[in-house]
């Protein structure tokens, strides 16, 4: 029986695939959270599991968005009267909504072919993105030096662009901040870009926040995952990495690969999971990447930023355990400059807090990693969300969105640049 209802989810899939996507007929539904009982918390976490049905966005303890498969619609509904729990259809038909979305970006990367720069009218490709950092450092070869860190699993090259005000001083402190760790928040790798944007092209106005301190920035971590959700609109809400992870799955999430207190809570040990944390710790050639830099920065690292999406938050250590560090204080008075900056320029709200209490429990990532192999100041920033899948801020967005995450690092590194100055 098992079997062949297989058979029958195949077709049903291939079928849909000619006809339109896979995800044709999807629904967002948005839960009210606030309100819910352990019991219909356990009952989510338990439907959740059933991941080509529910595919959990976020919950915030506020709200809760699902994606739910057609077929589990009727019982979901049942499931949510049952429990009287309100909720709100946020998204009629995933897939209408990718489609639109996916030809408005093919579109849009015609009319705005790579020529050098990279603007905000549009996303690009990793290969752009490393193009263009490569310009950047041939443009100002005293300023701006690029580095081959490693490579994808599939072999993609992947870069680190540093950042100075070219005075040739060495061992200045250090900003390290990476974007596109999880494949389908695509504002990450484009707020990360306009970040070297204002850094490199826009350098007089920010002399301060390169006189004593070098940024070092790795725009597309998971390159692999990042392309594949470029393909087309069946793969737009990848996650993982793309290293086969069992015989029927694909993927780790690289952001629960570190070996800190890995395959702990907030981990799964599923390889079907969007959260699997990989058969080991490091298992993934795009986490090694970045445990390496990290050590190789840590003596001079002040502050690493991981850029995703979305949520609104500014989260800090410890991200396994729902325990603060010593320090606390130094990494809320960082956060909240970065939040109080962006609620002063454009009234957007970010919550800043220790990852555990604010989100769930996230073991073995990266930023924990890096606050425990010295980096004194360590967050994970979740962009808004945006367009109607959430993870799809429309391309008219981006200019918005990344103009406003930039006036939070901004902040953030004023503030650290402060709080420790080159010794
Ligand atoms: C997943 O959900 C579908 C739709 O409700 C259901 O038919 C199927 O039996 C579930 N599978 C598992 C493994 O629970
Ligand atoms: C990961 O943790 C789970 C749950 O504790 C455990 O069953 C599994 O064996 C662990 N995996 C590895 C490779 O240690
Ligand atoms: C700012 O946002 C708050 C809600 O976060 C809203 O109540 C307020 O009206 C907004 N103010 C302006 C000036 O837009
Ligand atoms: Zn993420």
């Amino acid at each position: 029986m098992k079997i062949l209802w297989f058979a029958v989810f195949w077709l049903g899939l291939t079928l849909s695939h000619v006809e339109g996507g896979v995800y044709d007929g999807f629904k967002i539904y948005e839960l009210a959270t606030k309100s819910r009982s352990t019991g219909v918390n356990l009952l989510l976490s338990e439907l959740v599991k059933n991941e080509s049905y529910y595919d959990l966005y976020s919950d915030n303890g506020a709200a809760a968005h699902i994606m739910v498969h057609p077929e589990a619609q009727p019982e979901f509904i049942e499931l949510l009267t049952g429990h009287t729990l309100s909720y709100k259809i946020v998204n009629h038909d995933v897939g209408l909504t990718l489609r639109r979305q996916f030809e408005t970006n093919r579109m849009l990367r015609n009319w705005y072919p790579y020529q050098g720069r990279l603007g905000t009218e549009r996303y690009y490709s990793q290969e752009e993105i490393n193009q263009y950092i490569e310009q950047l450092a041939q443009e100002h070869p005293s300023r701006v030096f690029i580095k081959t860190v490693g490579k994808s699993y599939e072999g993609r090259w992947l870069k680190t662009i540093r950042i100075t005000n070219g005075d040739g001083r060495a061992n200045k402190n250090v900003i390290l901040m990476d974007g596109g760790f999880h494949a389908r928040e695509w504002i990450s790798p484009a707020a990360v870009v306009y970040a070297i944007g204002e850094l490199v092209n826009n350098y007089e106005a920010h002399a301060q926040l390169l006189l004593d301190y070098d940024w070092v920035i790795l725009p597309v971590v998971n390159a692999d995952g990042y392309e594949y959700t470029q393909l087309s609109e069946d793969t737009r809400f990848w996650r993982k990495t793309r290293q086969p992870s069992s015989v029927e799955c694909i993927g780790t999430d690289p952001n629960r690969n570190f070996g800190f207190h890995w395959n702990e809570t907030g981990a799964s040990s599923d390889p079907c999971a969007e959260t699997y944390a990989g058969p080991r710790a490091f298992s993934e050639p795009e986490a090694i990447v970045v445990r390496d830099l990290i050590h190789s920065l840590a003596d001079r690292g002040k502050m690493y930023l991981t850029v995703h999406s979305y949520g609104n938050y500014i989260l800090y250590p410890w991200g396994y355990i729902d325990e603060l560090p010593d320090t606390w204080e130094d990494l809320d008075e960082v956060g909240r400059a970065g939040g109080d900056a962006i609620k002063k320029a454009t009234n957007t709200t970010y919550q800043v807090g220790c990852s555990t209490t604010l989100l769930y429990a996230a073991a073995g990532a990266s930023d924990d990693y890096a606050f425990n192999a010295g980096f004194p100041i360590s967050f994970t920033m979740e962009l808004p969300a945006g367009g109607p899948d959430f993870f799809d801020p429309p391309a008219s967005d981006i200019d918005r969105l990344v103009k406003e995450t930039w006036v939070g690092i901004e902040a953030m590194a004023r503030k650290v640049i402060e709080k420790y100055p080159l010794n």
